[in-house]
């Protein structure tokens, strides 16, 4: 526990609601698993036997109360007992969903705008191919791995392709024929990124320009993300199929998250003069697109949820900093610092985001299915509770007709021997009268 305490203490990441809640919930579902377990095992094991239902005990009971109660039906019944082992597998199914639950977060946005880039700098290591052109073919998921291990399946195949580094993954994903919409797993040590310790699982795509199956695409793989990153590239502007992209996902999800990254923001440095403008327009354009267009939160929120960065810098900085070095060794132009911040603080903003959203889209429900299921049972076994109290006192009251009724019969023992005592008495003094009376005659 001291070691836990630690833990936490230590890391402050606001992902951690997610991990503590996941640990929390997981622990109290062992424990319903443990108590239906139990109570299965108790009703199966014991088989007692008594009248199935109340009113038929008291029936008999009136009946044939009077000689002795025999109660053939079992006091629980078949289908009770039988609900009781769906139990069973109910929580066991819930607990393994519950398992594998993590928080996913999305990336779109036109071809090399930086969507892989920027998954690499949140890695802190350039796992994921970037590079000009048309780079990512297919959807690429990146989520820990609980071995040392690093390597990739891909849909429909249970082989495992080891990875042993960026080169080899970039051709293996490139020697793949694969569908654009189809979808690599890449497992990745957890240990190497607090996120993906975190339990942070990471959909990288290929350019939304460069697709006509984006109905396909949100079917198969945003249904279920709690957060989506829109990748702009700031160089440019929003384009009509990354605005079409994410109103059709607005359509299919009740208010997603949205993040949007305007990219490449060390270009701007080229033009200092122009830099606020720039950042003013693409602002301001973001905000409405956001609250206006996709209806998907207010002002204020909106303008929490737009950040001007360098994904390229921003690994570059993390890189250098791994090998001992300071961050801005990895700079690429001028005013790397404030870049470099607003990076953490959208990855700041995107933790407390996805840490909220997926506990309450993941757990909310798997927790009020387990209170129903625990109320249930306790409801059952109150019923069955009830029942062996019922016949646990007409078992009492039966035996107390009995003791009567011994009681009645000693009594009336005790009034013969009395009467008869008296008689005797009553035949010998006659007797004996007689006798004398005889004697004197
Ligand atoms: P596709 O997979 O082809 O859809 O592209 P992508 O969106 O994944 O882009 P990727 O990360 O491959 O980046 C494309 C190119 O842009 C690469 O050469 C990156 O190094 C470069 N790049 C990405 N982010 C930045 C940035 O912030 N600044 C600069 N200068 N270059 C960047
Ligand atoms: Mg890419």
């Amino acid at each position: 526990a001291s070691d836990t305490r630690l833990y936490q203490s230590n890391d402050k990441s606001p992902l951690q609601i997610f991990v503590r809640a996941k640990k929390k919930i997981n622990d109290i579902y062992g424990e319903i698993e443990e108590y239906v377990h139990e109570t299965t095992t108790f009703i199966n094991g014991k088989p007692v036997y008594i009248a199935s239902s109340i009113p038929d005990l008291l029936h008999r009971f009136l009946l044939i109360g009077k000689t002795a109660l025999h109660a053939e039906a079992e006091i629980v019944d078949k289908a009770e007992r039988e609900l009781f082992e769906s139990y069973v597998y109910k929580v066991a199914a819930i607990r393994e969903v519950l398992q594998r639950d993590h928080m996913k977060v999305a990336f779109f946005g036109r071809t090399s705008n930086g969507k892989s880039s920027v998954i690499n700098a949140m890695l802190r290591e350039k796992i994921l191919p970037s590079g000009i052109g048309h780079t990512t073919n297919c959807f690429c998921q990146v989520e820990g791995n609980d071995g040392g291990e690093a390597y990739l399946m891909t849909e429909g195949s249970a082989e495992k392709l080891n990875v042993v580094n960026i080169k080899q993954l970039a051709n293996a994903l490139c020697q793949e024929k694969l569908c654009e919409s189809s979808l690599v797993r890449i497992f990745w040590p957890r240990e190497r990124c607090s996120l993906l310790r975190d339990d942070v699982v990471f959909v990288d795509s290929p350019g939304v320009d460069v697709s006509a199956n984006l109905d396909d695409w949100i079917d198969n793989h945003c249904l279920n993300a709690d957060v989506f990153v829109l990748v702009l590239n700031a160089e440019s502007t929003m384009t009509r199929a990354e605005k079409q992209f994410f109103h059709t996902v607005s359509q299919k999800l009740s208010k997603p998250n949205i993040f949007i990254l305007n990219n490449r923001w060390d270009a701007s440095a080229n033009e200092p003069e122009c830099q606020e403008s720039v950042k003013s327009q693409h602002t301001e354009r973001c905000i409405d697109f956001l609250t206006k267009e996709l209806k998907v939160s207010n002002e204020k929120e909106a303008a929490e949820r737009v950040f001007f960065v360098s994904a390229r810098e921003t690994l570059q900085a993390r890189i250098e900093e791994a090998k001992g070095n300071p961050p801005h060794m990895g700079a690429i132009a001028e005013g790397f610092q404030i870049r470099y911040f607003e990076f953490q603080d959208f990855e700041r903003k995107f933790e407390e985001c996805i840490s909220q959203s997926a506990v309450k889209t993941k757990f909310q429900q798997h927790s009020s299915r387990g209170k129903s299921v625990s109320g249930d049972m306790r409801s059952m076994l109150d019923n069955i509770y009830e029942r062996i109290t019922i016949f646990r006192n007409l078992k009492q009251d039966q035996k107390n007709l009995l003791t009567d009724r011994i009681q009645g019969t000693e009594t009336q023992m005790m009034q013969v021997t009395r009467d008869m005592k008296q008689k005797i008495h009553t035949m010998v003094e006659e007797v004996e009268e007689k006798v004398s009376k005889a004697l004197n005659e």
